[in-house]
C-alpha cells in the first residue's frame, strides 16, 4: 500500500439551508466519534477568522456590498486557501467535519440567477467529499428558528432557490437527511451514515472535485 492510501482520515461534508441544524448535528457528531477515540476536527466555510473570511463577514452581516462574482470567488478562495492544511490532516488520519462546502458556495449564488456552470469552475480540484450530510428541512420550519433572519440571505423566498439548487447538486457521495425529527434521531441517523464513511475511507485514495 502506498503512502497516500494509509489509512487516511474522512471528509464529512453537512450542507443545507440556512438554520437546517447543521450546527448542532456537526458538533454532536464531532463529540461522538472523540468519544469513540476516532482523530477528529470541526472545518468551518466560511472560516470568518482569516482576512478573506473578515471581508466576507462583512458582506454577510451587509456592512459591505460587493459585485455578486466578486463575493462568490471570495467563498471560493476561502476554502482554497484552507486546502493544503486539510490535506495534511486528512493524510495523517484526522477525520474533518466540514460545516458547508462548495455546494453552498454554487447554491447560493446561481439563487440569485448567475450560472451555475460559471459559478462551478473555480471549486473545481478541491477535496473530494468522502460523504456529504444534506439535512433537509422545510424553509418554514428554519424561519422559525432563532437568529434567522439577520444575515443577507436568510429569506423564505431566496432559501426555497436554494434547496432546489442544492438538489440539482446530488452526487452518488451524498445522503438526504430529513432535519425535522428530533436532534437525537437526527444524530443516530447520521452517525450510522459516518461511522460507514470513515471505516470505507481509510484505504481509499484523496480524489478531486468534479474532474
Ligand atoms: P453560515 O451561516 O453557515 O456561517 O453561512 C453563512 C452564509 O453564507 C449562508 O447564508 C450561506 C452563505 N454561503 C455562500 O453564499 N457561499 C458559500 O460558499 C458558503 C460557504 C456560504
Amino acid at each position: 500500500m502506498g503512502k497516500e492510501t494509509m489509512s487516511r482520515g474522512a471528509l464529512i461534508v453537512f450542507e443545507g439551508c440556512d438554520r437546517c441544524g447543521k450546527t448542532t448535528q456537526c458538533a454532536k457528531l464531532k463529540e461522538k466519534l472523540v468519544d469513540e477515540g476516532e482523530d477528529v476536527e470541526l472545518v468551518k466555510f466560511p472560516d470568518r477568522t482569516t482576512p478573506i473570511g473578515k471581508l466576507i463577514n462583512s458582506y454577510l452581516q451587509m456592512t459591505e456590498e460587493l459585485d455578486d462574482r466578486v463575493a462568490h470567488l471570495l467563498f471560493s478562495s476561502n476554502r482554497w486557501e484552507a486546502m493544503e492544511l486539510m490535506k495534511k490532516k486528512l493524510k495523517a488520519g484526522t477525520t474533518l467535519i466540514v460545516d458547508r462546502y462548495a455546494y453552498s458556495g454554487i447554491a447560493y449564488s446561481s439563487a440569485k440567477g448567475m450560472d451555475l456552470d460559471w459559478c462551478k469552475n473555480p471549486d473545481v480540484g478541491l477535496i473530494q467529499p468522502d460523504t456529504v450530510i444534506y439535512l433537509s428541512v422545510s424553509e418554514e420550519i428554519a424561519s422559525q428558528r432563532s437568529h434567522y433572519g439577520g444575515e443577507r440571505y436568510e429569506k423564505l423566498e431566496f432559501q426555497k432557490k436554494v434547496h432546489k439548487n442544492f438538489l440539482e447538486l446530488q452526487e452518488p457521495y451524498w445522503e438526504v437527511v430529513p432535519g425535522d425529527a428530533s436532534v437525537d434521531d437526527i444524530h443516530k441517523q447520521i452517525h450510522s451514515i459516518v461511522r460507514k464513511t470513515i471505516n470505507q475511507s481509510k484505504s481509499k485514495p484523496l480524489l478531486k472535485l468534479w474532474t
